[in-house]
């Protein structure tokens, strides 16, 4: 059964990672997948590609999500090259950059902020007008259980990813009454291209304290992705849904 026929969907930050691993389920769901990239093209351009062969429409747009103004022309661009419906969007686009707080600066402190949660404000309110027109849409956030719990040596990522949280349930609450559902997902550990950096006695430590024993797939979150975006979850909103493996229970 495919659960997003013909649906249109934002996905930001689609060019590796969580993100590619959601464009690529949604487009196997039969959905039509608009995508961001920051910097490297040509993973994005393959993307794309290979979205297309699984017989839905698909387009990579280079866009910053820091910027309010680059989600505003992504949005009417998109608008413009997907018929003028825009059905789910995903704030998936994120970045760490981690150290204890005696050692963060002020830049870094900024830019984490400014790319994982300044973009969710960016990326909602620039589809807000199209999804009200339609009283109908979902919003993903990406967050993360690290929102939830803390975590030493990422103030400045929890910081962001915890105000994902509340973002969140306030937009649900705003255009609940137009039909418009928004929720997070708090994923644990996921092996990416982003927690590549960490080293291997780190990695191993995080799959210690996970009651599956794994780290999770790009799958895993895309599946979760899935459910909020498609009517399965038409009565659910304003929640956040910890796809950790069990580690925060
Ligand atoms: N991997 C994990 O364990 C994990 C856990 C919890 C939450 N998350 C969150 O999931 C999301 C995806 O993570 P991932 O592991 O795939 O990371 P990743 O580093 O592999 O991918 C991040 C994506 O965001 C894009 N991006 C970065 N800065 C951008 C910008 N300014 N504008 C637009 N796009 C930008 C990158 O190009 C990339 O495509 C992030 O928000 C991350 O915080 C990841």
């Amino acid at each position: 059964m495919k659960l997003l026929e013909d649906k249109n969907v934002i996905i930001t930050g689609a060019s590796r990672g969580i993100g590619m691993g959601i464009a690529q389920v949604f487009a196997d769901h039969g959905a039509n997948v608009a995508f961001t990239y920051s910097s490297s093209e040509a993973p994005a351009l393959e993307l794309e590609k290979e979205l297309i062969a699984k017989g839905v429409k698909a387009k990579a747009y280079k866009s910053n999500a820091a910027s309010f103004k680059e989600a505003e022309d992504l949005v009417a661009k998109v608008l413009e090259d997907f018929e003028g419906r825009i059905d789910v969007l995903i704030n998936n686009a994120g970045i760490t950059k981690d150290n204890l707080l005696m050692r963060m600066s002020e830049a870094d402190f900024d830019a984490v902020i400014d790319i994982n949660l300044k973009s969710v404000f960016n990326m909602t309110k620039a589809v807000q007008r199209t999804l009200l027109k339609q009283r109908k849409g979902s919003i993903i956030n990406m967050s993360s259980v690290v929102g939830v719990k803390g975590n030493a040596g990422q103030t400045n990522y929890a910081a962001s990813k915890a105000g994902m949280i509340g973002f969140t349930k306030s937009v649900a609450l705003e255009l609940g009454s137009r039909n418009i559902r928004c929720n997070a997902i708090a994923p644990g550990f996921i092996e990416t291209e982003m927690t590549d950096k960490l080293d291997e006695k780190t990695v191993q430590g995080w799959r210690d304290g996970i009651p599956l024993k794994r780290g999770g797939s790009t799958e895993d979150i895309a599946n979760a992705c899935l459910y909020f975006a498609s009517d399965l979850s038409s009565y659910v909103t304003g929640q956040v849904l910890n796809v950790d493996g069990g580690m925060l229970t």
